[in-house]
């Protein structure tokens, strides 16, 4: 279930390079939220443009989102300053399954994979669980929410270019930690939640992976976001990432 509400931005701040971190009013979303869904959000004047954006935490009646300057639309959501009121509508999609990945949950989030990550890891500690957190950037400039990570539970952080933390990928930890692993959930671009798949699987561990993909409507009603699924009998399918995901059970994507 979703609702349309109008939220109240209480803070608009720029984490990094066009990366920014706003707080939203939202009492009647939050009651609804589950990690891993998101937030489409009406951009620009006369609110023809939605824009998807991926839910990191909330609490209490705020919701908290982190959102990366891609277009007009984003810019312009970029640009809101506190007391503005925007159309919000959510929260979409199906999340994560954090029960089902069992005790000892590994998230790993890649660049702006990142910030759902934090929301599944403190699901995952509410029930009782120990998760670890891997966190991939680009750079040393890229690394967002470190700190909150560190806060919940036990956190790795690479970067590509090795300008912080350990030079490397998240596939490179989650090797060496994989053993340990009771499941594995992941958000990012696709050829590293491919990687993550695949090493799930070798380790016969569950695997649950947010899409990312270009998306329209955001309610299931255009084809903007289709993904290929395998169906039963192992003939190819096709879902809407935006109402069958964006989280889907790794087994489940045609890589
Ligand atoms: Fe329109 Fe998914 S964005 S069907």
């Amino acid at each position: 279930m979703s609702i349309q509400e109008n939220c109240r931005v209480v803070e608009n701040t720029r984490l990094g390079e066009g990366l920014y971190l706003m707080v939203l009013d939202a009492p009647e979303i939050v009651k609804l939220t589950q990690c891993g869904q998101f937030v489409h959000i009406a951009c620009g004047e006369g609110h023809l443009l939605r824009r998807p954006i991926s839910i990191c935490t909330w609490q209490g009646s705020h919701l908290r989102i982190v959102f990366q300057v891609k277009g007009d639309g984003t810019k312009w959501l970029s640009e809101r300053k506190v007391g503005d009121v925007l159309d919000v509508l959510g929260p979409l999609g199906h999340g994560f399954d954090v029960q089902a990945l069992g005790d000892r949950p590994i998230f790993i989030g890649g660049g702006i994979g990142v910030p759902p990550m934090l929301g599944c890891v403190r699901t995952a500690v509410e029930k009782g669980a120990q998760p670890a957190a891997i966190l991939g950037f680009r750079n040393k400039g890229a690394v967002i929410l470190e700190g909150d990570f560190r806060d919940e539970c036990e956190t790795f952080v690479t970067t590509d270019d090795g300008t912080y933390a350990r030079h490397g990928f998240v596939t490179d930890v989650l090797k060496e930690q994989v053993a340990g692993a009771t499941g594995v959930a992941a958000c990012g671009p696709k050829p590293m939640l491919k990687a993550i798949a695949a090493i799930a699987k070798e380790a016969g561990v569950p695997c649950q992976v947010s899409m990312e993909e270009r998306m329209g409507c955001g309610i299931g009603a255009c084809l903007v976001c289709a993904c290929a699924l395998k169906s039963e009998n192992g003939e190819t399918r096709y879902g809407h990432v935006c109402k069958d995901g964006p989280v889907f059970n790794a087994e489940e994507v045609e890589w």
